[in-house]
């Protein structure tokens, strides 16, 4: 049986690839030191899991609003009011299984072939992936190293044409980990104000900075009505295996959601969206304590890093990953990650995997323990040691 042809068009995150080749390593009894996966590596904290449990107990086993509980909704709407600094209601929210259901659906619901998207590039796979499997033309806006990973508005402002409908943005980003400063913001507001656009705000990592706070698109007069936040449980309260996202949208949006969801999951689980309340509205120390504990690990990890010849990473202010610059070791991003991967046991991604900007560089995801951390910096280093002879090391370049 022949696949429908869209299906030659879809991509995938090769994030779990490496996990699956670390794992088949590691059935081999080699010790590997996971820097691949994006999640973090702290426990749900426990008074969720207690709500869930509760919530079981009390028999939240059932179908739900496709929409989500209006509990959650208002809850969720009250958190992102609050936090962004503007006025939404549960009319405007969206529950669904996860971040990702927000960036399919709404594409899903809004992209005709030849539509144009303008999207980070390195960035996160499944943007580009969507794109193309609607049909779509997808317009990379390169992200930049010596804007601090942010874009470059004067190449946004040529990219922009009448059949652009969707800009996508990622702010704290995966995978350089850069925030969009605000007057950047700002300016891209002013940009895209009077056109016929949307805009996805990706804020998936809204709650792990280091620097200044990220400030949504959202915020700034006229944009509210043009943008789809994205934000949920999985990355600020460790809850990626529960499933629990959402989006905030304009009404006329949430209902095409809906009836995405009704067609493909009905509704979010239901005892998870009552522990999602019990993370909104319960104690913040355990994020608090999990970001500070991110930065302890961010600035070692990150200056083991810029101590090894070849390599050079700047200071991520955003999410949990180091974008290193690898174009001093000569070699490719991909023969580099598999190289650390095959030879010393350390699993990574290569930047290219998150886009053709993203090549001479390599990620790494600083959510392991600190430990393991200053293992896979000796790692890499010997590696990068043992080519020296037959590669002469540069300094890392632009
Ligand atoms: C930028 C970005 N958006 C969305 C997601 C998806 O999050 P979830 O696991 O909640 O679907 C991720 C997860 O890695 C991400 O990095």
């Amino acid at each position: 049986m022949k696949l429908a042809e869209r299906m030659s068009r879809i991509g995938v995150e090769s994030a779990f690839d490496v996990l699956v080749r670390a794992r088949a390593l590691e059935a081999k009894g080699r010790h590997v030191v996971h820097l691949e996966i994006g999640e973090p590596d702290f426990p749900t904290p426990s008074h969720i899991v207690e709500a869930a449990k509760k919530a079981l107990d009390e028999g939240w086993t059932h179908y739900g609003p496709t929409q989500g509980f209006p509990e959650l909704r208002e809850t969720v709407a009250s958190y992102v009011s609050r936090t962004r600094g503007i006025n939404v209601g549960p009319e405007h929210v969206s529950v669904v299984p996860g971040g990702k259901p927000i960036i399919f659906f709404p594409m899903l619901a809004l992209l005709e072939p030849g539509d144009e998207v303008i999207y980070p590039n390195p960035g996160f796979p499944i943007y580009e992936s969507m794109i193309r499997f609607l049909g779509a033309k997808p317009v990379p806006m390169p992200l930049v190293e010596d804007r601090s990973f942010s874009f470059d508005l004067d190449l946004l402002r040529e990219k922009l044409n009448d059949r652009t409908k969707l800009v996508i943005l990622n702010s704290p980003q995966n995978p350089t980990g850069g925030v969009i400063p605000a007057e950047d913001v700002r300016a891209l507001a002013d940009l895209l104000r009077e056109r016929d656009v949307m805009v996805l705000s990706d804020e998936i990592y809204s709650r792990i900075y280091y620097g200044a706070p990220p400030v949504s698109i959202a915020t700034f007069p006229g944009m509210l009505e043009k943008t789809i936040l994205l934000d949920g449980f999985s990355k600020t309260y460790a809850m990626t295996g529960w499933r629990m996202g959402y989006g905030i949208m304009p009404e006329w949006l949430v209902d095409a959601v809906n009836k995405l969801m009704v067609n493909s999951n009905s509704c979010t689980a239901s005892f998870t969206q009552r522990a999602g309340i019990a993370a909104l509205t319960g104690s913040q120390d355990p994020v608090d304590r999990m970001v500070a504990e991110f930065r302890r690990r961010r600035d070692a990890f990150c200056a083991g890093l810029n101590r090894i010849p070849g390599v050079r990473c700047a200071l991520p202010s955003g999410a949990f990953y180091a974008f290193a610059n690898i174009t001093g070791t000569g070699m490719p991003s991909k023969e580099l990650a598999d190289l650390l991967l095959e030879e010393v046991g350390v699993a990574c991604l290569s930047g290219a995997a998150f886009g053709e900007y993203g090549e001479g560089y390599i990620r790494f995801s600083y959510a392991n323990s600190f430990e393991n951390l200053m293992l896979a910096v000796e790692r890499i280093s010997a590696a990068l040691q043992s080519l020296r002879p037959s590669r002469p090391l540069r300094a890392a370049h632009h």
